[in-house]
């Protein structure tokens, strides 16, 4: 499976211009140094083809996150996403890249069970994709499938703090550690996380107080989202970064206003149809003179 050789005579796919060496998950891990990570680390979520080729100049990995649930198929959460929803994803965003690490998410239900079913999961989203890292979430629990995974050959990307697979465990999407115990064990999780071998670990909203004390003391990259500018990278959702839904977290800084701008074009297309002002001898095929 190669970046390099879309057919692009039957589609509208750019074909990747720069082929060269994309980044590794031991470069990511090489970014922190004695604790301190120089370059921010750089990462947004991406689900198709097109996107990707867009974000990947600006990124050093893309995450094809489990996002995709709620954001591509109207989901209500992160839970019945599926294996064959994360391949079809991921393939596209290996497709449509060709600089950034591209991590995809394991699916809920798809690596809890035992270290070998995340073996097998594992194996079988990087096949079908060709991404260089998966992302499972959980801490203190999941770290010997953490070190499953890393001793037979996947790179794993943690995620611990809020972790939305477990919605209906934490009963909600608030931030977490605001409890003394709360913010002990977000901590124990991303120590033990970090000493299974996850080359980084997203750390997703808790208070910021815990976000430094993480990503100063744990030795592998921590990606912020909802967490502290002292994370060694940030993470966003896309879709809420560039504005496309009217309604997002507290943590989402958005960048653009992308629903209004896609309604008013949206807007004007509709009046010139109805007006048949569209298509115009611009759009039309005739005879040439
Ligand atoms: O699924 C996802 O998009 C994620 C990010 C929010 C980190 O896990």
């Amino acid at each position: 499976m190669s970046t390099f050789t879309m057919d692009t005579s039957t589609s509208r796919a750019t074909p990747s211009p720069v082929p060269g060496k994309r980044t590794t998950a031991p470069s990511i891990r090489a970014r922190k140094v004695d604790g301190k990570t120089e370059q921010p680390i750089v990462m947004l979520t991406a689900y198709t083809m097109r996107m990707a080729q867009l974000l990947d100049p600006h990124c050093d990995m893309l995450l094809v996150g489990d996002s995709l649930g709620q954001v591509i198929y109207g989901l209500p959460s992160t839970i019945p996403v599926t294996m064959d929803m994360m391949c079809a994803h991921g393939a596209a965003v290996v497709r449509g890249s060709w600089h950034a690490l591209v991590a995809v998410d394991m699916p809920f239900g798809s690596y809890e069970g035992s270290p070998e079913q995340a073996f097998e999961c594992a194996a079988h989203i990087m096949k079908q994709t060709g991404c260089a890292a998966v992302k499972l979430e959980g801490g203190e629990a999941m770290a010997p499938t953490i070190r499953f995974l890393t001793e037979r050959g996947i790179p794993v990307i943690g995620h611990v703090g809020l972790t939305p697979q477990a919605v209906n465990i934490l009963g909600g999407y608030g931030a977490r550690g605001k409890s003394d115990a709360e913010a002990e064990k977000i901590v124990r999780d991303a120590v033990a996380v970090d000493q299974a071998g996850a080359f980084s670990i997203v750390l997703e909203g808790v208070m910021e107080t815990i976000a430094t004390e993480v990503a100063r003391g744990v030795s592998a990259p921590i990606i912020g989202i909802g967490a502290s500018v002292d994370c060694d990278g940030q993470v966003l959702v896309t879709e809420d970064m560039l504005g496309l839904f009217e309604r997002t977290p507290r943590f989402v800084k958005r960048y653009d206003d992308l629903a209004a701008r896609i309604g008013e074009a949206a807007s004007t297309y509709a009046a010139e149809v109805r007006e048949r002002r569209f298509p115009t001898a611009d759009q039309t095929y005739r005879p040439k003179p």
